[in-house]
């Protein structure tokens, strides 16, 4: 059992609850591996995904993590829901919770928008991404492809680069690691780094040639063009050339070093086509991962037990 109700946030997560996470995801890939991808995990629960914002590879995670645990789903997007008419969030959560939901599944554009949710029904939230604050899930699947990958997560050295400010999903990577007992490097250009590093408690540079060599893990971070106010950044080709990843960069990590990028790209910006395309690069793990982990996080949020399954 998780120590947590909802899924809001990484720091509040125990490293035993991650733990349970990455092992239960770990026993469904077995099921994901087969010609019939479905269990009973979850039939008879009612799921809501609620999309206030666009998400390709979340959204279809969830739903298809959603199916292959036979629960039923209903899907919401902003523009198919009452709040386009000025329902308040508020009285949308409350109506969607009088015809007895078992979890709300949302991903919002304003952040505390799935805590406010909690707030409003006594079913079980999982935030998929809420503003610039956190994307638990993302940080999950990234986990699991990192200890699938190295086998462990402590000790590890993991570079987080690029837009650190506008980014949910470093928001809730770095605490996860930490908590984990891997160490934590924050690496960007001065207008996108964090104002306060201790809050992550990760050093934090503007040198990436500097720190490369020395990491196991180098995530690259989309550089949010869409939650930019002002130019923060000289230009396209001027960041790709102080914090992208390219081949000479990708050259000075260590050999068995790998790539990791949350999706969707921004190819020829954070990471170009050579790396996203490597042998080192883990992008389409993480994708993979990001069905296993969810399953595994709804499975345990909706009372499964991690040792419980006989898939
Ligand atoms: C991330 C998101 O939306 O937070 N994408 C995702 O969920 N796969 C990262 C991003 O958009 O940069």
């Amino acid at each position: 059992m998780l120590s947590v109700k909802h899924l809001i946030d990484t720091n509040s997560l125990t490293a035993d609850d991650i733990t349970q996470i990455l092992d239960t995801a770990k026993a469904f890939e077995a099921v994901n591996n087969r010609d019939i991808k479905k269990v009973p995990a979850l039939r008879g629960r009612t799921i809501v995904n609620l999309f206030l914002e666009p998400s390709t590879r979340t959204r279809s995670s969830f739903e298809l993590a959603e199916k292959r645990l036979s629960a039923d789903s209903l899907n919401m997007g902003g523009s198919t829901s009452s709040v386009v008419k000025g329902e308040s969030l508020a009285d949308t959560i409350q109506t969607i919770d009088a015809m007895n939901v078992d979890m709300f599944v949302c991903r919002a554009r304003l952040a505390g928008t799935p805590q406010r949710i909690t707030e409003n029904t006594d079913a079980i939230v999982i935030n998929a991404g809420d503003g610039k604050h956190q994307h638990p899930t993302q940080a999950m699947l990234d986990l699991y492809t990192i200890r699938e990958n190295f086998g462990h997560l402590d000790g590890l050295k993991v570079a987080i680069v690029g837009d650190l400010s506008h980014s949910r999903v470093a928001g809730s990577l770095a605490p996860a690691l930490k908590t984990m007992g891997a160490e934590v490097t924050l690496v960007g250009p001065p207008t996108f780094q964090v104002d306060d590093p201790e809050w992550f408690g990760c050093p934090q540079t503007a040198d990436l040639d500097e720190v490369i060599p020395e990491m196991d893990v180098v995530y690259m971070l989309r550089v949010q063009l869409e939650r930019m106010e002002g130019a923060a950044i000289p230009s396209r080709r001027e960041y790709n050339r102080l914090f992208g990843l390219d081949e000479r960069r990708a050259n000075l990590m260590k050999p068995e070093a790998i790539v990791c990028h949350p999706g969707p790209m921004n190819r020829g910006m954070e990471i170009n086509t050579e790396v996203a395309d490597s042998a080192r690069s883990r992008i389409l793990n993480q994708v993979n991962a990001g069905v296993l982990t969810r399953m595994a996080a709804m499975y345990l949020l909706l009372g499964g037990e991690s040792d419980g399954l006989s898939a």
